[in-house]
């Protein structure tokens, strides 16, 4: 509908001043005070520098254009030259009409789809899944499934940290205390990791060693790669658990981490210099950026590779490789200056086309209630594992409160749904670079801003259904009623759900989630104001009725696929 508003617009603006407006954008946004126009226009006052006019005979030219069409109930201006509109009814009905036939509620697939990477979900092998590890893999699901209803093919990576010095500690220190020739019995990787790390700067023929295990890695030595692959097996199997636990869609396959890249990593330094782009630093290889201060270390005095080089690789092999045309890297904000300066390095490259969009997505830290990083009462990093088991638990509790007659399958599985639900929601309703804070009542309320909320609203529609006995049947006659717009709540509602579509598109764009989350939290009080005010099973007109069972049925769907987009599941019930 946005589209189409847009697109009469400019055609009138077109016809109204000729070839020198031709590129003006109509500015069309969503009128501050619904109750006395849907759409504001806010061209006037910069097409009026251009045409040396009046902004508000500018507008008005417009108004005696467009008055006329059908489209529009009113039309006019205010202010120093605001074009007002109201949409006329009956072409709202016949768009959500339209709509309600409509599987994919209004949102078109991308008529220009492209390859897109996701770099999400990056944890690090051998070592646990903590609280700050969540937001990329919750945000990162939600784009990848927003883009992928888009009908781009979405390419999910992780770049899991999988290869360098670290490893060859581990691998030492499980050698050396004798769990190498049990593997299967380890259960506590993490705690090992920690220990190994203890010793190695403790002791320095310990260090050493490990040293010397990097390079026994790197060179391929069996015994040592054997125990190495055997890590990142078991590290995969244990991040599945997670992700399965979340419900977000990355498998085993979507993993690859930086150790796929280290054979690349020669020749890709190599070319870097035939194309006069390194120079020596002190014995190190660097990369001069114009905008930094500081160089881009590509490889280091002792011809050891870094984070950056291995980042270099990823996206050449992104581009050149998977045909990526658009890269999105989510992790938090200490990151912004390593992928800005990955970013200017990679345009000296000429590896990446001018098309392709390069993006870090980043995201602020969850807060505890003292405002510091959100740690365990006695200050420990939060393990993620936990926080998804606490969330189901106090989800529980809920859920028994609320219907003690549930079998205790079915409280389990509406407390997955709300609770998993409850933690995503928090996560993607703040704007993503904010830091916020963990509050676990306020997240799982069923007033507010929230999961529950929402998963609640969409329950309560569908209880309609119910209660006037409607069954399926029933309900596929509704979808081809006619829609009957009498009252401004209803008028309003119409206008909510027909945004939509044109809400999807500028997320997908954007990436800022928190816009979903608050259309589909406005969409849900509108509704209620339209429930409140206009009687659906005790209206006597049976054209009313059914009308407004649609626009309710129209409702829930939005709302589910909204949440589903944000990867949050709906109950029919609960
Ligand atoms: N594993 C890294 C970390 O824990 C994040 C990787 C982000 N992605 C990338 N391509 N650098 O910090």
């Amino acid at each position: 509908m946005r589209t189409l508003l847009n697109n009469l617009l400019k055609s009138a603006i077109l016809d109204s001043f000729g070839d020198i407006a031709k590129n003006t954008d109509p500015a069309l946004q969503m009128a501050n005070q619904p109750e006395l126009a849907d759409y504001q226009a806010n061209f006037a006052m910069k097409l009026a520098k251009i045409l040396n006019k009046k902004p508000q005979d500018i507008a008005n030219t417009l108004v005696d254009k467009l008055s006329a069409n059908p489209v529009f109930k009113s039309i006019y201006v205010s202010g120093p030259g605001f074009l007002n509109i109201q949409l006329d009814h009956s072409f709202l009905s016949q768009k959500l009409e339209g709509l309600a036939k409509d599987d994919r509620l209004g949102v078109l697939q991308d008529p220009h789809p492209y390859n897109v990477v996701v770099d999400y979900a990056n944890a690090n092998v051998a070592k646990e899944m903590h609280v700050g590890h969540i937001r990329s893999i919750v945000i990162g699901d939600a784009i990848v499934r927003i883009l992928g209803f888009l009908g781009h093919t979405v390419i999910r990576q992780s770049h899991l940290g999988d290869w360098g010095t670290q490893f060859g500690m581990l691998i030492e220190y499980l050698l050396e205390t004798g769990n190498a020739e049990n593997l299967y019995s380890v259960t506590d990787l993490d705690a090992l990791y920690k220990q190994s790390k203890q010793r190695f700067d403790q002791d320095l023929n310990f260090a050493e060693r490990a040293r010397a295990r990097v390079v026994a890695l790197q060179r391929g030595d069996e015994k040592t790669l054997g125990i190495w692959k055997y890590l990142v097996k078991e590290s995969l199997q244990y991040f599945q658990k997670i992700y399965d636990t979340l419900g977000v869609l990355l498998v085993q396959e979507d993993a690859r981490g930086e150790s796929f890249y280290n054979s690349m990593l020669a020749d890709l330094i190599h070319e870097l210099e035939q194309k006069g782009l390194v120079i020596e630093n002190e014995g190190a290889k660097v990369m001069n950026l114009p905008d930094f201060e500081i160089p881009f270390i590509v490889q280091k005095k002792d011809g050891g590779y870094l984070y950056a080089t291995t980042d270099l690789a990823a996206a050449k092999f992104r581009t050149e490789t998977l045909g990526a045309s658009r890269i999105i890297y989510l992790t938090d904000t200490r990151q912004q200056q390593h992928f800005a300066m990955l970013f200017s390095a990679l345009s000296q490259t000429g590896w990446i086309k001018s098309h392709v969009r390069l993006e870090h997505v980043y995201f602020g830290t969850i807060l505890g209630p003292d405002n510091k990083p959100f740690k365990t009462r006695s200050g420990e990093v939060i393990r993620l594992i936990s926080l998804l088991e606490e969330a189901q638990g106090r989800a529980l509790d809920l859920a028994r409160a609320k219907n003690p007659n549930l079998s205790e399958a079915q409280l389990n599985h509406v407390a997955k749904i709300i609770g998993i639900g409850a933690l995503k929601y928090a996560d993607l309703h703040t704007d993503k670079i904010k830091d916020y804070v963990f509050d676990w009542d306020k997240l799982l309320s069923f007033e507010g801003n929230t999961a529950p909320y929402l998963q609640n609203a969409y329950v309560r529609i569908r209880s309609i259904f119910r209660k006037g006995n409607l069954y399926l049947a029933q309900i596929d006659l509704i979808k081809n009623s006619k829609i009957l717009i009498n009252h401004e709540v209803e008028h309003n509602l119409a206008i909510k759900i027909l945004e939509f579509p044109n809400l999807i598109y500028s997320v997908a764009d954007s990436l800022s989630l928190h816009r979903l989350c608050e259309y589909l939290y406005t969409l849900a009080a509108t509704y209620h104001r339209f429930y409140e005010h206009c009687p659906i099973l005790s209206v006597g007109d049976k054209n009313i009725q059914n009308s407004r069972l649609l626009i309710s049925e129209i409702t829930a769907r939005v709302l589910k696929l909204g949440l589903d987009l944000l990867g949050i599941e709906t109950l029919e019930q609960m």
